[in-house]
């Protein structure tokens, strides 16, 4: 009798066929959720945009998100595979409001010009408010970027804007999220633009800033991933951490708004590693991004199924920001040195 192998097939049993379809199925979950960084450029000491698509490959970074369309950055992202969230600025909505044809002349420039660049999302404004000048551009523009993508064919690349949990009036418990009412004459169109074209929100989600304006009603640990246990039950759903926390008091108020369907991207969210006082350390920053980059490869209590897309916010200090606290959010100095070691994947 032939010695048959114990890895042939015919000797495979079905319970370990099962065990290495999860494992395939393991590996490419593991893929997908792994987390992208926000590159802001407000440093005068930054490396080219070449070097830094380069150090993005170099760590397995598979997205970035970008908060204007940069050329340098366009150019240096093309063919690289990296995915991209390019941003459209405030200052520019008026423009794109109010006239298709500078929609259309946008994407063109900054889009079509690029067929080798892997767009994802076109993030309209950021972190709008209803008091800003602009506001009342943000929803045409939105829609004037969604008919030029349509008409240049690129659908697939959807359009959303970026809002910070500020949109919130109230978030505690987590099932008590609601929007403020004075948001809801920008939020209710969003929201409706968004359903329709399966769109995700973008929320940025800080639980450092939620912290530091309470570091007495909220537990370091909570904010940074390393509570032992559930912290806060609301109802059924047990809370371990605030970013859990935050990210489903934006679902409810997304539920009350007739959003219920919607996905929410974490398009910004971090650590900085100095600058604002006790909580400001390399080690919270790297404490935070390490459990965060693990953490969304599960999902929420109130939306387990996950991942969570996640952006770090950021791939570099950035020396021309202020006040003082915003300028070490990086995971890399400005050489290119990781300023702590860690494994986004
Ligand atoms: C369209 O863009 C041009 C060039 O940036 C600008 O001068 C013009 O004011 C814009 N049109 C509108 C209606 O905003």
């Amino acid at each position: 009798m032939a010695k048959s192998s114990p890895f042939a097939a015919d000797s495979l049993s079905i319970p370990s066929m099962l065990l290495f379809a999860l494992m395939v199925f393991t590996i490419l979950h593991r893929t997908a959720a792994q987390t992208g960084v926000c590159y802001g450029m407000l440093g005068n000491n930054l490396p080219s945009a070449q070097e830094v698509v380069a150090l993005y490959k170099q760590n397995n970074i598979p997205t970035m998100r970008i908060y204007d369309p940069n050329p340098q950055a366009l150019q240096a992202l093309g063919g690289s595979n990296i995915e991209l969230v390019l941003g459209l600025a405030n200052p520019d909505l008026q423009s794109i409001a109010s006239s298709q044809a500078n929609a259309s002349a946008w994407v063109q420039n900054n889009i079509k010009n690029h067929g080798n660049v892997r767009f994802k999302y076109v993030a309209v404004g950021n972190e709008v408010k209803p008091s800003d000048s602009f506001a009342q551009f943000l929803v045409p523009a939105m829609r004037n970027i969604r008919t030029a993508l349509a008409g240049a064919g690129l659908e697939q690349i959807k359009v959303s804007t970026s809002v910070d949990t500020g949109v919130l009036s109230e978030s505690f418990p987590p099932s008590k999220g609601v929007f403020r009412s004075d948001y809801m004459p920008l939020l209710g169109p969003i929201i409706g633009l968004l359903v329709e074209t399966q769109a995700p929100l973008l929320v940025n989600v800080y639980p450092y800033f939620s912290y530091i304006g309470d570091p007495q009603g909220i537990g370091l640990d909570y904010a940074l991933f390393t509570a032992p246990s559930v912290v806060v039950m609301d109802g059924a759903l047990g809370y371990q951490n605030l970013f859990d926390a935050s990210l489903d008091a934006v679902y409810s108020a997304l539920e009350k708004a007739d959003g219920g369907s919607l996905k929410i991207v974490v398009s910004e969210t971090g650590w900085p590693s100095a600058g604002g006082g006790e909580a400001t350390t390399l080690d919270n920053a790297r404490t935070y991004n390490t459990n965060l980059a693990k953490h969304v490869k599960g999902g929420t209590p109130r939306r387990p199924r996950g991942p969570i897309e996640t952006y770090v916010f950021a791939m570099f200090d950035e020396n021309q920001k202020s006040p003082e606290t915003e300028k070490y959010w990086g995971l890399f100095l400005p050489n290119k040195q990781p300023k702590y070691s860690i494994d986004l994947n």
